[in-house]
Order: structure tokens, then C-alpha cells, then sequence
């Protein structure tokens, strides 16, 4: 485990092979371990960073309460047979405080998220271009849950010529639906239940999307359950292209959803295949 730039080059440096990097804020899941599954199976290296990047977060937002269990993630690395865990302070990574220079994501970044939350995909995409910078690997995992960020991680390394291949990972989830995430802490039992308003409504607009019955009638589908259970507030539900263009008239989509249980905010999403719908007699 390293905490600072020169030591994480040096160790860098001693790597032979392939080396894949796994970003992560800690709290890690079994979400997170299916990514250094996946990382582990691709490369001769594993380096995880652990780092709550302050430049993510808004002003009223959860940085403060954000979990911080170092012991059991790094525990959870080692069992993994993680190479390497980078785990720098926030004047390790903005030594000279808030950078003034940052990564615009571009009109992709100010949609969906990026509209609820002004200058979080600044700050994912800044830290995440300086960790690619200072561990310099052929391979990026990060998980399809946070499928926007995904998307916009993809067309920086494509616009700004980054040399990473950038891999996907499919969404880990509880038997009852409910996607894994390190948010997930935060929710009371009732919380929690209330929170599976957001895989139940991404499986009613994928089953209706299914049927042929259009992309209108399936987000109505998907708002149905919203408004059939208590206790999660819709942020939005869209359904997108798999790249999160417009919708398709027919083919693979994307189904999107954030919602605010209590004083949390949970985001997931879901493949999708629009069947063509039926021609009106
Ligand atoms: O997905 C996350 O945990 C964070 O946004 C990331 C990619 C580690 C950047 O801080």
C-alpha cells in the first residue's frame, strides 16, 4: 500500500506486464470485487486506488459522511490479490487545492447526472485522468452502474487520446433486485425496501420495451411503480440508446433511473431490447 506519488511510481515502475487499474472511494462492495475479478483475470497487475474525491461532490452533498472503512477495503484487496493500493490525502492528489484546470465533459456530461449534479463529471473526469496519468495502465474497469460516468470515461480516452483500453463490468445486485453500491449504507430497513423501487421500475419499462409496446409506454411503465410504492421520489427515468443518445424507434437501449430514498441518492439502469412495436390498424 502506497500513499504518495513518488512511492506509487516506483512500485509502478517495478511492474512487468500488463497492468490493470481499478478506481474506486473506498467502501468497497462485492461490486467492487467482481471488477478486480475481472481486472485480475486481464493483467499480470492489479493497482486499486482508494480515494473520496473531493472535486465530486457538491456543496450539499454526503463528502463529510461519505463511508470510510480503510481496514476492511483494504482486507477486501488483499483477498483479491490486488498488487497494489494507492491511497493518497487530498493534497497528495491537489497539491496546490482545487484545480483550475479541469476535464469538461462536454454536453454528455451535462444530462441526467450531470443536470442534477452541476460539476460532478468535472471532478469524476479530472481525478480519473490524473490517476490514469499517475499509474499508467492498458486496462480501466469501472462498473456499468454508474453507466453515465462509464460513457463519458469511454469518450475521454477517445478525445483526448488517453492510451487505456477502458472496460465495462455488468451491475452486481442483491437477490431482490437492488443494485450494490457503497450509497447503500446510508438506507434504514424501510430505506431499503423503498429502494427497490428502482430495479423494479428499470424491469417493468425493460418488460414493456420488451413487449413491443414502444419507449413511451415503457417509461410510463417504469414511472407506474413509483407512483404504485411509498417512499422513493423519481429523479428521472429515460430510456436512451445504448450510448445514451436518443431513443431508439426499435434494438438495444438503455433504461436510466435516479431516485432520493430518505436523504439518499440512488441511480441504476438496465439493458433494454425495444421490440418493434405493432403498426396501428
Ligand atoms: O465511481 C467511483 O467510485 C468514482 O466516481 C471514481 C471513478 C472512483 C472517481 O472518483
Amino acid at each position: 500500500m502506497v500513499r504518495t506519488r513518488p512511492d506509487l511510481a516506483a512500485a509502478r515502475d517495478a511492474m512487468i506486464g500488463t497492468v490493470a487499474v481499478v478506481m474506486t472511494m473506498g467502501a468497497l462492495h462485492e461490486g467492487h470485487a467482481t471488477l478486480l475479478r475481472a481486472a485480475r483475470e486481464s493483467a499480470d497487475h492489479v493497482i486499486v486506488t482508494i480515494f473520496v474525491n473531493p472535486l465530486q461532490f457538491g456543496p450539499n452533498e454526503d463528502f463529510d459522511r461519505y463511508p470510510r472503512t480503510f481496514d476492511a477495503d483494504f482486507e477486501l484487496c488483499r483477498r483479491a490479490g490486488v498488487d497494489l493500493v494507492f491511497a493518497p490525502s487530498p493534497a497528495e492528489i491537489y497539491p496546490a487545492g482545487e484545480p483550475a484546470v479541469r476535464v469538461n465533459p462536454g454536453p454528455l456530461g451535462e444530462r441526467l447526472e450531470g443536470s442534477s449534479r452541476p460539476g460532478f463529471f468535472h471532478g469524476v473526469l479530472t481525478v480519473v485522468l490524473k490517476f490514469l496519468q499517475l499509474t499508467r495502465p492498458d486496462l480501466a474497469f469501472f462498473g456499468e452502474k454508474d453507466y453515465q460516468q462509464l460513457a463519458l470515461i469511454r469518450l475521454m480516452a477517445r478525445d483526448l487520446e488517453v492510451p487505456v483500453r477502458i472496460v465495462g463490468v455488468p451491475t452486481v445486485r442483491e437477490s431482490d433486485g437492488l443494485a450494490l453500491s457503497s450509497r447503500n449504507r446510508y438506507l434504514s430497513a424501510p430505506e431499503r425496501q423503498a429502494a427497490l423501487s428502482l430495479s423494479a421500475a428499470l424491469r417493468a419499462a425493460a418488460d414493456a420495451a420488451a413487449r413491443g409496446l414502444g419507449g413511451d409506454a415503457a417509461i410510463a411503465a417504469g414511472r407506474a411503480v413509483f407512483q404504485e410504492r411509498e417512499g422513493a421520489e423519481l429523479d428521472y427515468l429515460v430510456l436512451t440508446d445504448p450510448d445514451l443518445g436518443p431513443a431508439p424507434e426499435s434494438g438495444a437501449a438503455r433504461i436510466l433511473v435516479a431516485a432520493r430514498v430518505g436523504a439518499t441518492r440512488l441511480i441504476d439502469n438496465a439493458p433494454a431490447h425495444l421490440a418493434p412495436t405493432a403498426p396501428a390498424n
